[in-house]
């Protein structure tokens, strides 16, 4: 039969009110995370943006940003990373000053600029790790392309004595599988992965001697950060993780969808509101994470490279986007990620800096709310602090994803994410009775909107929004003219359990218990609490409900 406009309309209305069904299966996942999971990583050449030029000049607002993560998982020390081409580019100066960063080439390429830096640099993001409750641990980049240089290990003594306990590891080489293609290599035709064994004993070797003393006795070294052209295991089982594993801390990789680096691009928005991408992007280098000996860290990712896709990188879409792929790779092996951030106009930037050191002026953009979810998801209220496991729920439906988070030690099931990319249509997951530990029948469920997938600025998560905010601060959603996403209390306390409804566009963090007061606020008894009737209906699920597993 031919289906008519309206007869395809009345067939397709009831199924817009089913809900998908959860199963919540045991945790299949070996690797730990915390509540860190997802960190920040810097552009050397442009921290002064964001944390200042001097330590006596570090911006409120940043310190805001960087304090509303660590409230989200106040048990583990927030991730930031600095590198990138541009560290790999630069140069140790032990007697610069002033300024914080030396531009010595302004003609470079807008993608690798050169910098000198001195100790100031390193005095100053243990400033802001001490301003951060909890604290910060720092990736710093140490180059590869020179593999004898001097100023390397100068470079890392620095490093490592002036950050002391905020220094995480040394990520020695920035994607060296691009060296050949980026002319770095000039005399060799096809810059290997023998090559590169042969580099790493040189420059090890080299941090054996440092004004800090040998670097590898802490064992803090981190590689082969290739994003591209060569294949992890292949690198993993060449002898390099043997050879270097005693001085190994992280197996590291980098790796975006897609670039913007030559005006043209492949995807377009529909590809990031996609589940099913989402699970593809993150089964790359699946064998070579398998082999790891070391943890496995995503040291630097985003929408695409090369500073994005303005009307995609800067959308709601790629928040969501930003959280599922995090997730995931929590699901398959990965121990932490960081979102790349660079110079103010860059479109996948988490905020945008004004272009003076004033306090106020910054502006929220969505892929920011991405790690407030996320660290909430993996650590509410202290509960991540002995690590979670995270599983992907297999819902079967790309407009969809839900993943649960449980505790790495009793498995308890902490909290569930619940994604509706669906640009119009509020989704329906309904929660099968006692997925959480007994007691705690109740759940809240906080929610992360915007009016659509392609909005920039008006997102909240909660009840709260950075939309027009200027100094990092949340306030309420409502003081700002948003509905608000939510966060309220469900009774699923019901033999059947209950359903909760999730706003397209939307993400949901669902975790057992009231809503609670964010940390650092007045208490619970702000909180709302109300019925389960006005926005989940306690259903007997049985069979009355179509599943979509
Ligand atoms: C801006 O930076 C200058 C120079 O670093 C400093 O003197 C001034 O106090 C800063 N202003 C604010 C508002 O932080
Ligand atoms: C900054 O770099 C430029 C270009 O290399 C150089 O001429 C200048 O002396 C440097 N300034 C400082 C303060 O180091
Ligand atoms: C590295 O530099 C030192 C000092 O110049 C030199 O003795 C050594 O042979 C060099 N090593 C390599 C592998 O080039
Ligand atoms: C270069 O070496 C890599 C392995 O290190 C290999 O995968 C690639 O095919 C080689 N490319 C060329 C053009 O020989
Ligand atoms: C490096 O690894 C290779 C391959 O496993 C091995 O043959 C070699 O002995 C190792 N070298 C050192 C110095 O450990
Ligand atoms: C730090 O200096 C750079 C370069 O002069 C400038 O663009 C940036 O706005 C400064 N940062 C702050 C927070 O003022
Ligand atoms: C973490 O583990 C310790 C020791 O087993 C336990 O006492 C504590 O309650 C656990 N904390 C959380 C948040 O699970
Ligand atoms: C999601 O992407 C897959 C593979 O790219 C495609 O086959 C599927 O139709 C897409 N689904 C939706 C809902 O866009
Ligand atoms: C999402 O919905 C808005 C408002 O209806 C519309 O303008 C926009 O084109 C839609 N975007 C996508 C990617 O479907
Ligand atoms: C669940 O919420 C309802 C309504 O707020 C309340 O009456 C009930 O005591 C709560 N149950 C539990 C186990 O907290
Ligand atoms: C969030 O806002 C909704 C709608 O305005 C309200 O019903 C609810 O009580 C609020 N929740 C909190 C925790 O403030
Ligand atoms: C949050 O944690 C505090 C302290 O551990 C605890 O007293 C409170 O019951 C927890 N709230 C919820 C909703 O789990």
């Amino acid at each position: 039969m031919r289906l008519t406009r309206a007869a395809y309309a009345a067939c397709a209305a009831p199924l817009a009110l089913a809900a998908t069904q959860l199963s919540i299966p045991s945790p299949s996942s070996k690797t730990t995370v915390y509540p860190n999971f997802l960190g920040i990583s810097f552009e050397l050449s442009f921290v002064g943006n964001y944390f200042g030029n001097s330590t006596d000049a570090i911006p409120a607002p940043f310190l805001a940003y960087l304090s509303n993560l660590a409230s989200a998982s106040p048990s583990t020390p927030l991730r930031l990373r600095i590198g990138g081409n541009s560290m790999d580019d630069s140069t140790y100066v032990p007697s610069q000053t002033n300024p914080l960063l030396n531009f010595t080439n302004p003609q470079a390429n807008a993608n690798d600029q050169p910098v000198t830096f001195g100790p100031p640099l390193f005095e100053l993001f243990s400033k802001v790790a001490g301003e951060v409750s909890g604290g910060a641990q720092y990736l710093i980049g140490l180059s590869l392309r020179y593999p004898n240089d001097t100023n390397m290990p100068v470079l890392a003594g620095a490093a490592q004595s002036g950050l002391g306990n905020y220094m995480d590891a040394f990520l020695l080489g920035n994607e060296p599988d691009l060296y050949t293609s980026h002319g770095q290599r000039p005399n060799l035709q096809n810059y290997t992965v023998n090559d590169y064994i042969g580099d790493y004993w040189v420059a090890t070797e080299n941090l054996e001697n440092t004004p800090a003393g040998n670097i590898l006795n802490n064992h803090n070294i981190a590689g082969p950060t290739i994003c591209c052209d060569w294949d992890l295991d292949a690198v993993l089982t060449s002898g390099w993780q043997g050879n270097f594993s005693d001085d190994l801390k992280y197996i590291t990789l980098q790796h975006y969808p897609q670039n913007n680096c030559f005006g043209s691009y492949q995807y377009q928005l529909n590809y990031y509101l996609n589940h099913t991408n989402v699970k593809t992007l993150a089964s790359w280098q699946s064998q070579g994470i398998q082999a790891a000996a070391k943890p496995v860290v995503m040291s630097e990712f985003n929408s695409a490279s090369c500073g994005g896709i303005p009307g995609i990188s800067d959308t709601f879409g790629a928040a969501m986007w930003t959280a599922d792929y995090a997730l995931q790779m929590a699901s398959v092996g990965y121990s932490a990620a960081y979102l790349h951030t660079r110079e103010p106009g860059i479109s996948y930037n988490l905020f945008e800096a004004p272009s003076s050191n004033a306090s106020s002026g910054w502006t929220t953009m969505p892929p920011y709310y991405s790690l407030l979810l996320v660290s909430t998801a993996l650590g509410l209220n202290g509960t991540g602090a002995n690590g979670t496991l995270v599983q992907d729920l297999e819902l079967g439906d790309a407009s969809q994803a839900g993943y649960a988070v449980y505790n790495a030690v009793s498995r308890d099931v902490l909290s569930l994410v619940l994604f509706n990319y669906q640009n119009a249509s509020a989704a329906q997951f309904a929660l099968p009775q006692d997925v959480f530990p007994s007691g705690s029948e109740n759940v809240t469920v906080k929610v992360l909107s915007a009016p659509t997938v392609t909005e920039g600025y008006k997102v909240s998560w909660g009840n709260e929004t950075l939309y027009q905010v200027g100094d990092g601060k949340l306030v309420a959603a409502g003081s700002e003219g948003l509905q608000g996403g939510g966060e309220l209390t469900v009774d699923c306390s019901g033999g059947g359990g209950c359903n909760v409804s999730v706003p397209g566009p939307g993400v949901a963090v669902v975790y057992p218990g009231e809503v609670l007061a964010r940390p650092g606020g007045t208490g619970k008894s702000d909180a709302v609490s109300l019925r389960a009737s006005a926005w989940a209906v306690v259903l007997g699920l049985g069979s009355a409900v179509l599943g979509m597993i």
